[in-house]
């Protein structure tokens, strides 16, 4: 791919400091509690900064509430989310939902869809053109954008989402299972995008996956969760080279930090 323009000056491979010292995202004190149960109760959580953190945990524990109150999609009861020390107001942030189906406006050009961020930041016609143009080459999309949503197959819907989200150079971009409504060779093509949009960006990326596999596969930091009341079961880090490919996946550490993370996640359900 060709780098996404403009991030040159970014480094690509995480620097070898441990990710919880660069705290890019920082929780602290979270409440959230959904018809008087709570999810989150003193709930406190570090996300390294240009990396790509995991979340993985039992299916209902809160995976989706916890990156929907931190990217400010749903308020939360109480505590302190800052990113970098800035609140969520003075950050730039991009969102890739589960179901690209429902994410796209219907009634927008995919095109539009994309600048429709731009234009929310007002910026001029002729910039929002050029940012487009970049995401263009740097995805090297080869169809017409000027088509609408549902003219487009599940795939180019979701890279079309993530090309939206990408579109304001955001600091954290959010994806909550950008695979689980694809096919698996649509999954293996945008998982492979993610990681060249990582490398070629350095994006800090909270990715919510309940594949375990994937999971470690694009993490540097995997974010184990506990059942609900949900606590954090621990924090397991994985600083493979990339690009990853297949053979990182039968390399000995990916098979040993995958048999960890199953190891504490079949203790916290076996609970
Ligand atoms: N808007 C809501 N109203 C009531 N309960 C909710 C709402 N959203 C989520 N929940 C509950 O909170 C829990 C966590 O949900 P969610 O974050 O979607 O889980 P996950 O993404 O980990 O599967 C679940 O038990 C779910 O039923
Ligand atoms: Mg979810």
């Amino acid at each position: 791919m060709n780098s996404v323009v403009d991030f040159s000056h970014v480094q690509h491979e995480p620097p070898a400091v441990p990710a919880a010292e660069r705290a890019h995202i920082t929780v602290r004190g979270l409440h959230k509690a959904f018809g008087g149960v709570p999810v989150y109760s003193d709930f406190n959580l570090d996300l390294p900064k240009g990396r790509v953190t995991c979340v993985f945990g039992p299916n209902g524990c809160g995976k989706s509430t916890l990156i929907n109150m931190i990217a400010g999609l749903i308020p939360h009861d109480a505590g302190d989310i800052l990113f970098d020390g800035k609140t969520l107001q003075q950050t730039t942030i991009g969102y890739v939902f589960q179901n690209y189906r429902e994410a796209l406006f219907p009634w927008m050009r995919a095109i539009d869809n994309i600048r429709y961020p731009l234009k929310l930041k007002g910026m001029s016609e002729a910039d929002c053109d050029a940012r487009v143009q970049e995401l263009i080459e740097s995805f090297d999309v080869r169809f017409d954008l000027n088509r609408y949503p549902y003219e487009f197959s599940g795939g180019q819907q979701q890279l079309i989402s993530i090309m939206r989200a990408l579109a304001p150079h955001p600091e954290v971009l959010f994806l909550d299972e950008p695979f689980s409504a694809l096919d698996y060779e649509m999954t293996l093509f945008i998982r492979e995008k993610l990681q060249e949009i990582f490398q070629a960006t350095g994006v800090t990326m909270i990715v919510v996956s309940h594949d375990l596999e994937e999971a470690v596969y694009l993490a540097n930091h995997i974010l184990l969760l506990t059942k609900r009341p949900t606590r954090v079961a621990d924090n397991v880090f994985f600083d493979a080279a990339r690009p990853r490919d297949l053979r990182t996946l039968s390399s000995d550490a990916f098979v040993r930090t995958k048999a960890r993370c199953l190891d504490i996640f079949q203790n916290e359900v076996r609970k």
